[in-house]
């Protein structure tokens, strides 16, 4: 990839991350992802972000900002818009390279920076409607969009061309290619990164709604232009795209999301998942589109994306250990803390003596608002008329779902 002007001395200086490492230790990224670093050339030059030494990030940054006639050693200002190290990692690299840098960051990151990289000189903190002038018409314009998703994070926007830099907001998983720019994406491309989207949005994002919907309201005092986030592409056709995509998937935080059915299931010896065809088959008699996966076999990045989305939730999982199967104890755990809040759901599942899965699942999910109907259990396999009433249970669901 090369450094790409996006404007008149603004370069868009970026690495993509190969697919086997996982995105913050947990989130699997088999389309793998990027991580972009802007260079902002006045008089003075900045770079907005940084990257972390991931693959070979380094030498791709290295390599483009040379091709932009700029280089690590010879930045003027760091503006860290962001701490986590997907953005900072090569800090005390950049900083032994650079001694003179002068770093730009929220109040709240100015801790951070000490505690992460034991950096306190030249350390600068700056808040909402704050500016440094790089000269040359170029002035950078500082705003606070706190707990998106850290609680120091900031966006800058450059004025003289109305480019944000809003770091994670906005943001995908996904390489990006030879297409950088909204308007360059085929449609395949374009769900691609619908879905890449989704599923970064879901993963890292989501329990941080709230404060989405409020840093959209904040930056919409700015007269954006174009939107360059530090992963995935840059919009420049169609910012309000990107920005209505987001406000949509934080929407989805209070319910009702989209007139879709989730399904979620789990099962050691087949007594569960014997119910699971029936199941999809009722759903989709119904007409409402179901979306399955199982756990542990499939991460749960991927069915938390697609709960996200989905105003019902079907959970399937037997008892084990006088409580549910584990799997599906993880996948409840990431959906309370991701807020997946407000949804219609059915459970169901076997068990071989006294139970105890469904009790640990309302204990799970007190918190989530969420309207269960009668949940279907038995014990070993299901007979007939257990399959019936798991059936019945299903397209009750859908009937709701579809009402909404
Ligand atoms: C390791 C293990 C632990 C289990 N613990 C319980 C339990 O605490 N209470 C219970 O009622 N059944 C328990 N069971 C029985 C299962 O819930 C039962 O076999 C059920 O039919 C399994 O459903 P599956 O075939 O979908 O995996 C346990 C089974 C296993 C293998
Ligand atoms: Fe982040
Ligand atoms: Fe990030």
């Amino acid at each position: 990839m090369k450094a790409i002007e996006i404007a008149d001395g603004i370069f868009r200086v970026a690495a993509n991350i190969g697919s086997k490492e996982l995105f913050e230790g947990i989130w699997p990224i088999p389309e793998g992802v990027s991580l972009n670093t802007y260079l902002v050339k006045g008089e003075k030059t900045a770079l907005i972000d940084l990257v972390k030494d991931w693959d070979d990030a380094l030498d791709q940054v290295n390599e483009q900002l040379a091709a932009a006639g700029s280089s690590i050693e010879s930045i003027d200002y760091l503006i860290i818009n962001h701490m986590e190290p997907d953005h900072t990692g090569w800090l005390s690299e950049m900083k032994e390279k650079n001694p003179g840098l002068k770093i730009y960051c929220s109040k709240k990151a100015v801790p951070l920076v000490k505690a992460f990289y034991k950096i306190e000189e030249n350390v600068f903190a700056v808040g909402s409607g704050d500016s440094l002038d790089l000269g040359n018409g170029k002035v950078l314009v500082f705003e606070d969009i706190p707990n998106v998703h850290w609680p120091e994070t900031m966006a800058t926007f450059e004025k003289s061309t109305g480019i944000l830099f809003p770091c994670d907001a906005f943001g995908s998983y996904g390489q990006v290619n030879e297409h950088v720019f909204d308007d360059q994406l085929t449609p395949e491309e374009e769900k691609f990164y619908e879905e890449e989207t989704l599923r970064y949005y879901a993963n890292i994002v989501s329990t941080f709604s709230g404060f989405v919907t409020k840093a959209i309201k904040k930056l919409s005092d700015l007269d954006i232009k174009v939107i360059a986030p530090s992963h995935g592409i840059i919009w420049r056709k169609n910012p309000s795209k990107i920005v209505e995509a987001y406000q949509k998937l934080a929407s989805y935080h209070n319910g009702p999301a989209e007139k879709e059915i989730t399904f979620i299931w789990s099962s050691m010896y087949g007594n569960t998942e014997k119910m699971v065809e029936p199941i999809i088959k009722a759903v989709e008699a119904e007409g409402v589109k179901i979306n399955v996966h199982r756990v542990p076999q499939e991460h749960v990045s991927f069915a938390l994306a697609d709960a996200w989305k989905s105003a019902g939730l079907i959970f399937g999982m037997p008892t084990y250990e006088y409580r549910m199967f584990p799997p599906m104890a993880n996948v409840l755990d990431i959906f309370d803390r991701s807020h997946v809040k407000s949804r219609k759901v059915f459970r169901f599942g076997s068990y071989g003596w006294s139970g105890g899965a469904q009790k640990q699942f309302q204990e799970m999910t007190e918190g989530l608002k969420w309207e269960c109907i009668e949940p279907v259990e038995w014990q070993g396999r299901a007979d007939e008329e257990t399959v019936e009433k798991a059936i019945n249970q299903a397209k009750e669901l859908a009937r709701q779902i579809k009402a909404l």
